[in-house]
């Protein structure tokens, strides 16, 4: 199984929810892909939203966990396995989404709509960010493409909306490997 045929087959199998949301997992990353293109994103970022939290897949096989001798830190998880199949400008924003939320935190309107689940992990994260932090984070390369992906990241938990399937995906996904 190529690693394509692989990702979708874990969008298929995996039910479980994302964490303290009403929607599952695989929910949540296609709704962030179709956020991502309704914004007329590249396709590197629509395909980078598509993957944002697959670690959280990878973490989900306790196997591979203790293999790889993994924490928690589903950014660098997936940020380590994908980088072995995708383009930079897909794996970089992923890497660095996480910091993305504590970066839009320091903003109360930003805080304020974040869900409870997302707040208890925010602090869990290392908090909002300190200026120090924020200047640095801003020079990150993939800053921009980091802030756009946490933005449809955090709309992607809706309920109810008409889905795209993980086979709709197929093609973009193949155009993004190395
Ligand atoms: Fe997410």
């Amino acid at each position: 199984m190529n690693i394509v045929e692989k990702i979708i087959s874990n969008f298929v199998n995996n039910k479980s929810l994302y964490i303290g949301e009403k929607v599952t997992m695989t929910e949540h990353m296609i709704q962030s892909a179709m956020l991502a293109e309704k914004n007329k994103s590249s396709s590197s970022l629509i395909c980078a939203s598509l993957l944002h939290d697959y670690g959280h897949f990878i973490l989900d096989n306790p196997d591979k966990l203790v293999n790889q001798k993994e924490d928690g830190k589903h950014e660098d998880v997936a940020y380590r396995y994908l980088k072995k199949y995708f383009k930079k400008n897909v794996v970089e924003p992923i890497k660095i989404h996480v910091k993305a939320k504590r970066y839009l935190a320091r903003n109360q309107k930003y805080y304020r709509i974040l869900s409870q689940a997302s707040k208890v992990s925010l602090h869990l994260q290392g908090g909002v960010m300190n200026e120090e932090e924020s200047e640095k984070f801003e020079k990150e390369k993939f800053f921009d493409d980091a802030i756009k992906l946490r933005k449809f990241d955090e709309a992607a938990k809706k309920i109810g909306i008409k889905m795209k399937n993980i086979n709709n995906y197929k093609s973009l996904l193949n155009s993004n490997l190395l």
